[in-house]
Order: structure tokens, then sequence, then C-alpha cells
């Protein structure tokens, strides 16, 4: 079985789907730690409830990027993971992370390869759609080798409609469902290894 770390901020409904999809054998790992920059995450409790480890780590008043990503890199490593899943990570991270998991780091983000980076890509694609400029978005999963924001090596994505009919929360919905779909196949490609991304690919 291979060992999942899940860095997650907020509610961790993504963090959830893996959950579920461990514990009935979809995905062939176990989650051994869930750890979140924000106290009062709702992933922090779902981990709880699941009887793993939550760990919540704040940045220390003053300290730099740097150092607490230091820190960080110290406590994800202690649970020796395969690899490590932002889903729902807010938080950008330096080398000083990225450095200790070549290749391992994969990450979650609510839009398609090169379109809208960064936070709200739900709420920025459904007010293009009703200016006229879209008709769909899409999620996608992808290697996080440095630290360009919700860009690197691309495992998979997958194309969600924005219907006319459709209220933001109607397409956000669809657009969560369709994240936490893409994500237990992508973990379940990684985990079975047999997908031809491995540890190590950065192209
Ligand atoms: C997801 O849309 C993810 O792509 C984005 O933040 C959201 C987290 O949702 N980075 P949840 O916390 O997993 O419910």
């Amino acid at each position: 079985m291979k060992r999942l770390v899940v860095m997650a901020s907020g509610n961790g409904s993504n963090l959830q789907a893996i959950i579920d999809a461990c514990a009935e054998g979809r995905i062939p790992a176990v989650v051994t730690a869930v750890v979140s920059d924000n106290s009062d995450a709702f992933a922090l409790r779902r981990a709880d409830a699941a009887g793993i480890p939550a760990v919540h780590i704040g940045r220390r008043p003053g300290e730099s990027r740097a150092d607490y990503d230091a820190r960080l890199a110290d406590l994800v490593s202690g649970f020796d993971p395969d690899w490590v899943v932002l889903a729902g990570w807010m938080r950008l991270l330096t080398m000083n992370f990225l450095g200790w998991f070549p290749g391992m780091v994969v990450n979650l983000h609510p839009a398609l390869p090169g379109e809208l980076p960064g936070t709200h890509a739900i709420e920025r694609a459904f007010d293009e759609s009703r200016s006229g400029t879209r008709t769909s978005s899409g999620v996608m999963v992808h290697l996080v080798a440095d630290e360009g924001v919700d860009d690197g090596p691309v495992l998979a994505t997958a194309a969600v409609p924005i219907l006319a009919t459709d209220t933001v929360d109607d397409f956000e919905t669809r657009m969560h469902t369709a994240e936490h779909a893409l994500l237990v196949s992508v973990l379940h490609a990684l985990c079975s290894q047999i997908h031809p991304i491995t540890h190590g690919a950065t192209a």
C-alpha cells in the first residue's frame, strides 16, 4: 500500500473523496496524515473522524515563507509519503518544501492547463461564461515541480460544461464532482504504478 499525505486548507471534500476511495479499495493507499495551515479547516475534522492523524501547522508571526516551508517539509516527511497530495491547499509552496519531494507532489486545480491560475478559478470561469467569452471550463491534476502557480506536468484533465441555466452554485457543484472523480482516478493510477509518470518525472 502506498502512503499519502494530504494537505488541505479548507472544507476537504476532495480529501473525503480520497479517504472514501482508500477505504473502499479504489485507491491502493493509506492516508498517513492530513496537514493543514488553517486550524479551522473542516478537513482536519474529516481526518479526525476517519482516525487519521490531523496536524495543524500555522505560520508563526514574522516567520519567513522559506522557514515555514522547511518546517512543513520536516513535518510531512516524518509521515514518509509516497505521494504528497495538495487537495485545496491554498498556500504557495517554495522550493524549501518542494525540493524535499521531487516528482512526488500532486496538485488539483479547478481549471484546465494554462487557464485561470490562482484563487477563485470557478467563479472567474463562471463570470467569463456570463460575459460570453467561455462556455466550459474543467479541472486538472498535475505534478508540482517548481514555484509556478497551478502549473506543472499535467497528469489528467476533465472538461466541465457551463450551462446557460446554471447558477454559480450549480456550476461549482459540477466542478467539485469532476474534481473528486479525477483526483481519485489519478491517485488510483499513481498508487497502482500504472501511470506513465513516475517519481522524478518533470517533463
Ligand atoms: C477545490 O476546488 C480545489 O481545486 C481548490 O480548492 C477547492 C478545495 O475544495 N484548490 P475542498 O476543500 O476539497 O472541498
